[in-house]
C-alpha cells in the first residue's frame, strides 16, 4: 500500500491523518497516511527509516527546518520560506521538498471565504516561522501594503527585507500603528500562552476589518474573541488553512485536488461537538 505520514512533535494532536483519509476515501485513492512521533534530535534518522517504504510525509513543528535541510531539492517557495512541510520522493530515491502553508492560507482567504485581497491593506502579526511561511503569498495577491508587525522589531525588519523584491512590504512594532487594516492575520505563537499580541484597538475598523488566527480551537480563539469585542465584521481561524494545505499536498502527490470543503465542514462539526 503507498504510504504517507507527518512527522512532528508532538502528534498525537494531528489532524493531518484524518484530513488525508477523508481525501482518500472521496478520490477512491488506496493509501496509508499515519501520524510519525520522531525525537527531537533525530528528525533525520526517522525520515530516512520512513522513506525507505514510503512516498510522502507532512512535515509539523518543530521540524519545518530540519525537513528543509534534508530534502534534496526544494520548491522556490520552500527557499524563500524556509521551511519544508512536504517531502515527497522521486523515482530516483531524492526527496523534494515543498511549503504549502502559504497557498493554504490564501485558498482559506480567497477560495473559502470569498475575500479579495487586491490593494488591500494586510497586517501580519508575527515574524516567526508561521509569518514567514505566508509572506510570499500573501504579497502574490497584490495588496496595498502588507505590513508585519512584531514584538521583537528587528526580526519582522530581516523578514520584510527577505520578501522586498515581490511587493509592498515593511516592518513595524505593534504599538507603531494607528490606520485600521483590512485584514489582519495573526501568526505569532502568543495564543499557546493565552496571551494576545497587544496592537491596538484602532487597528479593527468597526464592521469592515477581517480577522484570521492561524491557530483554531472548538470556539473562538483569544484573538479571535478580542477581534469580534473590537467591531471585526468577520473572524475566521486556522483550521480552513490546515486543509488546505492538506488538499496542496494530496495533488502533488496523487495527482487529483480532493474537494476541500466537505472535509473542512466534517472537521468543523467535529470540533464543535468535541471530538
Ligand atoms: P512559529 O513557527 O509558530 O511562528 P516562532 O518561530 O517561535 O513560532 O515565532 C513565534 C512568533 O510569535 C514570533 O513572532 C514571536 O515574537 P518574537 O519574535 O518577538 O519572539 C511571537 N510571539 C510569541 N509570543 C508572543 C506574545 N506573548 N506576544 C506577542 N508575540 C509573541
Amino acid at each position: 500500500m503507498d504510504r504517507y505520514c507527518v512527522f512532528g512533535n508532538p502528534i498525537g494532536h494531528s489532524k493531518s491523518p484524518q484530513i488525508h483519509r477523508l481525501f482518500a476515501e472521496q478520490t477512491g485513492q488506496t493509501l496509508r497516511y499515519d501520524p510519525i512521533l520522531a525525537p527531537l534530535d533525530d528528525f533525520a534518522g526517522a525520515a530516512r527509516a520512513f522513506f525507505s517504504e514510503g512516498l510522502g510525509a507532512n512535515v509539523t513543528l518543530p521540524f519545518k527546518e530540519d525537513a528543509y535541510a534534508l530534502a534534496d531539492e526544494v520548491s522556490e517557495r520552500a527557499r524563500r520560506a524556509g521551511a519544508v512541510n512536504f517531502l515527497m520522493k522521486r523515482a530516483d530515491g531524492s526527496l523534494y521538498g515543498d511549503n504549502t502553508d502559504g497557498a493554504g492560507l490564501v485558498s482559506d482567504l480567497t477560495a473559502n471565504a470569498g475575500l479579495d485581497l487586491r490593494e488591500r491593506r494586510i497586517l501580519l502579526l508575527g515574524a516567526g516561522g508561521a509569518a514567514r511561511g505566508v509572506i510570499e503569498y500573501l504579497l502574490g495577491q497584490q495588496p496595498r501594503a502588507l505590513v508585519i508587525a512584531n514584538r521583537t522589531v528587528a526580526t519582522a525588519e530581516k523578514l520584510a527585507q527577505h520578501f522586498a523584491d515581490l511587493g509592498p512590504v515593511a516592518a513595524s512594532g505593534f504599538d507603531w500603528l494607528s490606520e485600521p487594516f483590512d485584514l489582519i492575520v495573526n501568526a505569532t505563537s502568543a495564543s499557546l500562552a493565552g496571551e494576545l499580541p497587544p496592537i491596538p484597538p484602532e487597528l479593527i475598523q468597526p464592521g469592515h476589518t477581517v480577522c484570521y488566527d492561524m491557530m483554531y480551537g472548538k470556539g473562538l480563539t483569544a484573538f479571535n474573541a478580542w477581534a469580534e469585542a473590537h467591531g471585526a465584521a468577520r473572524t475566521l481561524d486556522g483550521l480552513g488553512m490546515l486543509v488546505e494545505q492538506a488538499a496542496e499536498a494530496f495533488l502533488q502527490w496523487r495527482g487529483i485536488r480532493p474537494d476541500s470543503a466537505s472535509v473542512l465542514a466534517t472537521l468543523r462539526e467535529q470540533l464543535l461537538a468535541g471530538i
